[in-house]
């Protein structure tokens, strides 16, 4: 089985007066293991595609299997690095990490998103003194 599977995928940017094909008929299949670099000219769809993989775009049609299950949206198994900065600039490095942590996991409180975002802060050599926060 593919880990990601892509079929027949199209995918246009809309807005109110046009519609801008960037991809058609795209077929990928990845297995397990393999590590695969997409290369193209610039606007030729790369981050458009990634952007679909991750969930954050949705495609006009065609499909996309990930690990055999129809992408339905973004999910924690998946996990993108934008080309651009995507932080909030006027939030510390600590909320912005905080943002993202309750955005994806809303079963925890605010005490436990507080601690996490503390966790993965001190991975990377970060430690948060509580009076900066
Ligand atoms: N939000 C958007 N709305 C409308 N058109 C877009 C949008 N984002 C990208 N495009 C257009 O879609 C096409 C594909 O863009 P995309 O960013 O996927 O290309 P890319 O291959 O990642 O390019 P680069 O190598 O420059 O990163 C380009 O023509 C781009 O101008
Ligand atoms: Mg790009």
């Amino acid at each position: 089985m593919y880990t990601i599977n892509v079929s027949h995928l199209t995918f246009s940017y809309k807005n109110k007066n046009s519609s801008n094909r960037v991809l058609t008929d795209l077929n990928l299949q990845i297995k397990e293991g393999e590590f695969v670099c997409i290369i193209g000219h610039s606007g030729c769809g790369k981050s458009t595609l990634l952007g679909i993989l991750a969930g954050l775009l949705l495609p006009d049609s065609g499909r996309v299997l990930i690990e055999g299950k129809a992408l339905t949206g973004p999910g924690t198994e998946r996990a993108i690095v934008f080309q651009h900065y995507s932080l909030f600039p006027w939030m510390s490095a600590y909320k912005n990490v905080l943002f993202g942590i309750q955005q994806a996991r809303s079963e925890l409180n605010k005490t436990e998103a507080e601690e996490l975002a503390r966790i993965y802060l001190k991975k990377v050599g970060m430690d948060v003194p509580s009076t900066i926060i």
